[in-house]
């Protein structure tokens, strides 16, 4: 008995883990709402810059660095780094986050969307080569 409850502990605690360490969404169904980033964002590959920044390695970087993107100040002198929790922030209401900020994007009201969307970008690494999120 007291061997399960010892393994029922350790899968907690692997499941917490690995909650910290990534988005709870699903990148599959993500993919399907970055429809509405491509507008303005490209990822993967080879991408570009176009109205918005290359969203390659976004989570995690800090806020106006991606090269040769002309960002509004609001953004490059925001001193924020694109952690999950304030990429879920900022996805719900971009100018709430930064203020005045150049992505005229109205947010997205649901945050199944959210975390979806971030466990799609995190699918992409800084050179937009695909990674598998830290376990
Ligand atoms: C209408 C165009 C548009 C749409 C749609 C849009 N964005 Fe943006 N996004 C921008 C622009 C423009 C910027 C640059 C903001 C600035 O410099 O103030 C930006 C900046 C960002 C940044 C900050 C990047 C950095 O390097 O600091 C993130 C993260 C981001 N967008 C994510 C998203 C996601 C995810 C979506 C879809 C849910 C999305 N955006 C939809 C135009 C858009």
């Amino acid at each position: 008995m007291r061997q399960v409850a010892a393994v029922a502990v350790f899968a907690a605690a692997l499941i917490a883990a690995s909650a910290a360490a990534r988005a709870e969404g699903d990148p599959e169904a993500g993919k399907q709402v970055f429809k509405k980033c491509h507008a303005c964002h490209n990822i993967g590959e080879g991408a570009h810059n176009s109205v918005g920044p290359v969203l390659n390695g976004v989570v995690g970087r800090k806020a106006g660095v991606y090269p040769d993107y002309h960002y509004s100040d609001a953004n490059e002198h925001s001193g924020i780094t694109w952690d999950v929790a304030t990429l879920k922030k900022y996805l719900k209401d971009p100018q709430a986050v930064v203020p005045h900020t150049k992505m005229m994007f109205p947010g997205l009201p649901k945050d199944k969307d959210i975390d979806n969307v971030i466990a799609y970008l995190q699918t992409f690494g800084p050179d937009g080569k695909p990674v598998t999120p830290a376990k």
